[in-house]
């Protein structure tokens, strides 16, 4: 009989959005809402100086700055992925001349932004749970070594649960989150990125605990303010040493947007074949 350890939730319960600067909006709708088949938050932000584009009940947050990139990759469920290469390549034309690309790898699509970031899009699928659509993970390129102290950060700050797994591309370290997301972190010899600012942001059932271990270290990096702070230094506990920078986003969920409804439309729907009653994306209804 099992120990049903596999019922159990880490402290951080939700990642909600990724954050990088893009330098052009109407790229980022051409890139992010016609091709990935985003849909922007037609609520919040709706100028030309940010855009947040939804994924299921995850976001992009995309101000408009000098361009952001992630080392690494964010993984993404999407729901028609042979719709979303015939969206992508509807796209092509309009982003030539950037770093925009895609290609089939096994069962996944691996997607460039006009600005560098990687996308891997995946099918829905056991490992992602129920998720039809969605952000269900990001993964950061770290340096060779650091992967061990990183887990134990979180393990330590947030109460993680961590495992170190592997797959094709060899050995990551997974920090789990709520029911079917992650962080991971792959160790490369390369020389990385340097870190931009981009940031992430995530809830936490107990807010009170990682503050409190950060703030003891000094390592707040703005203070709270309407439910959340934010730190960027990953710390290894057992000596100290830095061993990443990533901006996180700690918010309570007494946040004001704690698990707040994303609009979602139905990619497949199209003027030219309407189907009424078909505009918004309702996976679990049919
Ligand atoms: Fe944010």
């Amino acid at each position: 009989m099992g120990d049903y350890s596999e019922e159990d939730v880490g402290n951080i319960i939700s990642l909600e959005h990724v954050n990088v600067q893009i330098p052009d909006q109407s790229l980022a709708t051409l890139f992010y809402v016609v091709g990935m088949g985003c849909t922007r938050d037609p609520y919040l932000n709706v100028g030309l100086n940010n855009m947040w584009a939804n994924i299921g009940e995850q976001q992009f947050h995309l101000p408009t700055r000098p361009a952001q990139v992630i080392d690494g990759f964010i993984g993404l469920v999407v729901p028609h992925l042979d719709g979303l290469a015939k969206r992508l390549e509807a796209v092509a034309d309009g982003l030539k001349g950037t770093q925009f690309g895609f290609e089939q790898q096994g069962d996944c699509l691996v997607v460039t932004c006009p600005w560098g970031n990687r996308y891997r899009c995946h099918p829905g699928q056991e490992q992602f749970g129920d998720m039809a659509s969605g952000m269900p993970y990001v993964e950061f390129n770290v340096p060779r070594g650091a992967m061990a102290g990183i887990l134990r950060f979180y393990q330590t700050a947030f109460s993680a649960p961590t495992a170190v797994e592997s797959d094709s591309g060899g050995e990551f370290g997974r920090v789990k989150i709520g029911r079917h997301q992650s962080l991971l972190f792959r160790e490369t010899e390369r020389a990385l990125r340097p870190y931009d600012g981009h940031h992430i942001a995530i809830y936490v059932a107990n807010f009170s605990a990682p503050y409190g271990y950060l703030k003891q270290r000094g390592a707040i990096s703005e203070e709270v303010r309407n439910h959340q702070f934010r730190f960027k230094d990953i710390v290894d506990p057992a000596d100290g040493s830095g061993k990443f920078l990533l901006e996180h986003e700690v918010r309570s969920l007494r946040h004001p947007m704690y698990n707040r409804f994303f609009v979602n439309r139905d990619v497949s729907q199209s003027q030219r074949s309407y189907r009424r009653g078909w505009d918004a994306y309702t996976p679990y209804l049919r």
